[in-house]
């Protein structure tokens, strides 16, 4: 049995955590933590979990953390790293937030001063399909972001005959925002509408950029947009190539990067986000427009599953020897 903790639970991605883990077969949640709601039962803030989970909140407290097998860090950036500095010779740890992720500097260009660089260096980023190796492995496991993940996923299998720009237009229900109030994700302010945000600044083209280039240097322009659903993503990827293959032959090359991975579903016909929304699947397909040279990929995943909590419970199957699928056989909540 493997002993987990869950921290920053009173949020989306703590909330999916849970929901996962109490139904993997081979995991105790033993600890489950908040910086509010203190003593109360989780049901009390999500009534959904009703006769499901009455399990109380505890406080933040690095010394209930000794002992467990993994820690998941649902928090926000900065203080997830705030905890993790403290508790990571103790425990390992799957982060949630951006903390682990970027190099130093890149770091520090996009969100601010990072409290345990070293850290960072130990640090192995959570997207299985690349880095399965040394995940398994790994203390600190640092979850990739959820525009990351599609647009990662999408770009790889091709990056060998793009030719180096990459356009990655992006859209997101507004669950990627988190459970935090904000003027701007009220109701009337989403719904009936439409619209780009943090173009050319968002802290997403910093990651896709950075994993991308360690493999081949690229760059990458991004440009997210606020759709009025719940949740789900579903990006749009624009490579120009220099040559142009045979639909058939890209198509298979596709399929062969991702003939071991559970997790990804090659589409002939274009994915959308309710055939993917409530799994930890990324469904990717692509069309080619021949007369100017460019190749369009789609991925549909969904932000908090595949973009966050089910990708960390892929990463601690990996790390603790389980199968990847284990406690993720989940059915997409279509209709
Ligand atoms: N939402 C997504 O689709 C998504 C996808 C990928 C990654 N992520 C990342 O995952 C992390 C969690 O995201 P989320 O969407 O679950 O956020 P959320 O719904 O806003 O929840 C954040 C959690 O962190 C706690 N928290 C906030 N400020 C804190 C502080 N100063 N000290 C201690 N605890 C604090 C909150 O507790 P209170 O309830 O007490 O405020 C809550 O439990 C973030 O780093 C986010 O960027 C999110």
């Amino acid at each position: 049995m493997l002993h987990v903790g869950i921290v920053g639970v009173s949020g989306f991605t703590g909330l999916e955590l849970v929901k996962l883990l109490l139904h993997h077969p081979v995991v105790s949640i033993d600890y489950i933590a908040s910086r509010s709601h203190i003593g109360e039962p989780l049901s009390s803030i999500f009534p959904s979990l009703n006769s499901i989970c009455d399990k109380k909140i505890e406080t933040i407290d690095e010394d209930r953390l000794k002992g467990l097998d993994v820690v998941f860090l649902a928090l926000p950036h900065g203080v997830s790293m705030e905890l993790a500095c403290r508790i990571h010779n103790n425990v390992r740890i799957i982060d949630l937030s951006a903390d682990f992720r970027l190099a130093k500097d890149l770091y520090e260009k996009w969100y601010k001063t990072h409290l345990c660089p070293d850290l960072i260096e130990t640090a192995v980023y959570g997207l299985p399909e690349l880095n399965k190796g040394k995940i398994k492995n790994a203390q600190l496991v640092a979850n990739p972001g959820c525009y990351a993940t599609a647009s990662i996923l999408s770009i790889l299998p091709f990056l060998d005959i793009i030719d180096g720009d990459v356009i990655v237009d992006a859209k997101s229900g507004v669950s990627g925002a988190g459970r935090s109030l904000r003027e701007d994700l009220l109701f009337s302010e989403v719904a009936s509408s439409f619209r780009a945000y943090s173009v050319a600044k968002h802290r997403h083209q910093p990651e896709i950029q950075q994993v991308l280039s360690e493999i081949k240097p690229v760059s990458v322009t991004f440009v997210p947009h606020l759709l009025p659903i719940n949740r789900g993503i579903l990006a749009t990827i624009y490579a120009h190539i220099p040559t142009i293959y045979d639909e058939a032959f890209l198509f298979e090359k596709l399929q062969r990067f991702y003939i071991n991975e559970p997790f990804i579903r090659i589409l002939k016909d274009l994915p959308q986000i309710n055939n993917c929304a409530g799994t930890n699947f990324c469904d990717i397909s692509f069309a080619l427009d021949k007369d100017n040279n460019r190749l369009i990929i789609i991925s549909v995943i969904d932000n908090l599953l595949k973009g966050a909590s089910s990708q960390a419970v892929q990463n601690m199957n990996i790390m603790f020897g389980l199968k990847e699928e284990e406690g993720l056989n989940l059915k997409p909540y279509y209709p």
